[in-house]
């Protein structure tokens, strides 16, 4: 059973998640309409991922005894003014995420709930590599700039990655 603080905790995460998913949804249709497929792609997959976060945290709670809710989301940036930008969006908006964990996780241990901590571990550890990803895309949207070339390789590269990742979770 989780307490009313905890519930309330998590169902918070769940907007997160669920903002998360319409961030990068946005993020792709901005990549597509600019002829990016490669980032376009990656970003439904991202999106995709993240509506598995929430639906995950949706369960737990329901499962737990509490009630998940499903609130009302604030809309996404659709524009940025170029793909550089975009990327430090999406680093800054996993660092955000993260630090939304990393405060769950200190309320389940105030709390004593020790289930709760064990469910967010999964969390934890896909903050870790979310960061990671979001970190080494940056780095190299950095470095090609705004060179046409450099961003057609890139294109084709990052539809590697979410070929690789799909693969990696079993979703292809
Ligand atoms: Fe569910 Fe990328 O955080």
């Amino acid at each position: 059973m989780v307490s009313k603080n905890i519930e309330n905790a998590l169902n918070e995460q769940i907007r997160v998640e669920a903002e998360s998913s319409q961030i990068y949804l946005a993020m792709a249709c901005w990549a597509e309409v600019k002829g990016l497929e490669g980032v376009a792609n990656f970003m439904y997959s991202q999106s995709q991922e993240e509506r598995d976060h929430m639906l995950k945290l949706i369960k737990f709670v329901n499962e737990r005894g509490g009630h998940a809710h499903v609130s009302e989301l604030k809309a996404p940036n659709v524009t940025f003014k170029s793909f550089q930008e975009m990327f430090e969006k999406l680093y800054e908006h996993e660092v955000y995420v993260s630090e939304s964990i990393n405060e769950l996780v200190h309320i389940s241990l105030q709390e004593k709930d020790y289930a709760t901590h064990n469910f967010l571990q999964w969390y934890v550890a896909e903050q870790i590599e979310e960061e990671a990803m979001a970190r080494t895309i940056l780095d190299k949207i950095n470095l090609i700039g705004n060179d046409k070339g450099g961003l057609y390789l890139f294109d084709r590269d990052i539809e590697q990655l979410t070929i690789n990742s799909a693969a990696s979770t079993g979703t292809v």
